[in-house]
């Protein structure tokens, strides 16, 4: 029998990854006034992507799920907000083009500040700081003043999510999302790059499309399925002071729901079984992810589904597999035959950024653009030779055009990195890179599809 479940029942276990607030008064009141703030998503809007999620799970959709690493409070601006929707919108039509399924779309964004880090502390010249967890902990700048866990930057984190929130919702309901605007779509830093040349024949196949469709009488003023998307927002459930205070009852079921995202999930640091971040995730109704890293074994999977999803319910939990370029193809077979033959309903999704981080020759934290595509490949052709559906990816991306990844159709060298390298955490790829991928990815889903589709009988007499 489970031990019955609260939204602060997490609190009485064992926990990683908190940060020391000098002033405990401080950080209460916070959390106390935070509870009284209203929601930022619904519960009803959390179950609908949790069906959309469904559909992934049983082979009949793809995932995207893209966004800064760490969101941060000197970025924030309407701009990047539009830049990065703009690149968002190019890789899912891309997507939905390719593999003639639909794209749930989920972003790391309105909520994404919190951060694990490997070290509690940072050595510079020898002096040792604590370390830079995220917007909503601390300050990135390496001073004492900076470094120290502020509780009132929970509010700032708040307010901007609400702010980023309102703009995504008009983006994606009030017409800019609409597939009419598919050439408007491509971003000025990218037009003539080769993706933009790809990008503009595929519109142009689009646009013929919806020619077509209203020829034959679809009115698109009338139809919102292609003049609105639902765009969903996600982030680690890390800091959980602040979750707990976003937790709240749905009225139309009386279930908890994290009100702070539609989807969050559970970081390759914090997920213990018998730890506190799992505690919180397994009470909530939302989709929820789990990072699957190196170290995760069939066993300790198994027993983390019966927990996170005890009742098999499709479209609840993505495995958000992080192996590494050259280590996805060893670990990740064992994992996918265990859930298959538990017959245990999951996403899988490729996150091929966090395997693949290394420190370029100039110190820049890096990713080169190789390792990602490898990793990718991998992730499918794993899942041709199972025949398990490769569900989606998890990507660091942003829609401005910056330095951080190496390598892509514009060859980013290690030299380059300082130009532009704008991330307060990991490296991001750039708009060109991301839609780069996007190509790939089409191509990859393409196999998929011949893969999985029937040959036709041939009809008699044609
Ligand atoms: C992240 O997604 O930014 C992250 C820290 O990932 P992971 O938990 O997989 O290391
Ligand atoms: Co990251």
């Amino acid at each position: 029998m489970a031990e019955r479940w609260t939204p602060d029942s997490w609190r009485k276990k064992p926990i990683q990854q908190v940060p020391e607030y000098p002033d405990r008064q401080a950080l209460d009141d916070v959390e106390k006034q935070l509870a009284t703030f209203p929601p930022l998503v619904f519960a009803g809007e959390a179950r609908n992507l949790k069906k959309q999620l469904a559909r992934v799970a049983q082979g009949q959709a793809f995932l995207l799920q893209g966004g800064d690493c760490a969101e941060s409070f000197a970025e924030h601006g309407a701009n990047n907000i539009r830049d990065f929707f703009r690149v968002f919108l190019q890789m899912a039509i891309v997507l939905t083009y390719a593999g003639a399924s639909p794209v749930v779309k989920i972003g790391r964004i309105a909520g994404q500040f919190a951060k694990p880090r490997s070290s509690p502390t940072e050595k510079r010249d020898g002096i040792e700081l604590p370390s830079y967890r995220g917007d909503i902990i601390n300050d990135v700048a390496f001073t004492p003043e900076a470094r120290t866990p502020d509780p009132r930057r929970q509010m700032d984190a708040y307010r901007q999510s609400a702010a980023t929130l309102n703009l995504l919702r008009a983006f994606s309901k009030g017409g800019y999302a609409s597939v009419e605007n598919v050439h408007q779509w491509m971003l000025q830093s990218v037009s003539g790059s080769p993706q933009s040349k790809l990008y503009a024949d595929l519109a142009d196949r689009v646009s013929g499309a919806l020619d077509f469709m209203r020829a034959c009488g679809l009115d698109l003023a009338v139809d919102s399925t292609l003049g609105t998307t639902d765009f969903f927002t996600s982030h680690e459930a890390l800091l959980l002071g602040f979750e707990q205070a976003l937790t709240r009852i749905d009225s139309t079921t009386g279930d908890w729901y994290a009100t702070s995202g539609h989807m969050v999930w559970i970081g390759d640091r914090t997920r213990q079984l018998d730890h506190a971040h799992v505690e919180y995730a397994r009470g909530i109704k939302n989709p929820l992810g789990l990072k699957c890293g190196p170290s995760s074994k069939p066993d300790d999977l198994l027993r983390l589904i019966d927990v996170l999803n005890p009742d098999n319910e499709p479209g609840r939990l993505t495995l958000i597999v992080r192996m590494g370029a050259d280590k996805v193809g060893d670990n990740l077979p064992p994992l996918l035959r265990a859930v298959k033959r538990e017959g245990r309903s999951v996403v899988w999704s490729c996150d091929p950024m966090h395997g693949n981080t290394i420190t370029s020759a100039s110190g820049y934290k890096t990713r080169p653009f190789d390792l990602i595509l490898k990793e990718v490949r991998s992730f499918f052709a794993v899942h041709q030779a199972e025949a398990t559906h490769a569900g989606g990816v998890h990507l660091e991306m942003t829609g401005q055009n910056v330095t951080e990844c190496t390598g892509g159709a514009r060859a980013i060298s290690d030299a380059d990195l300082n130009d532009r390298y704008h991330t307060v955490c990991d490296p991001r790829l750039n708009a060109d890179q991301a839609i780069d991928l996007a190509f790939l990815l089409a191509d990859l889903l393409r196999k998929e599809r011949a893969a999985v589709t029937q040959p036709m009988p041939a009809a008699a007499g044609l």
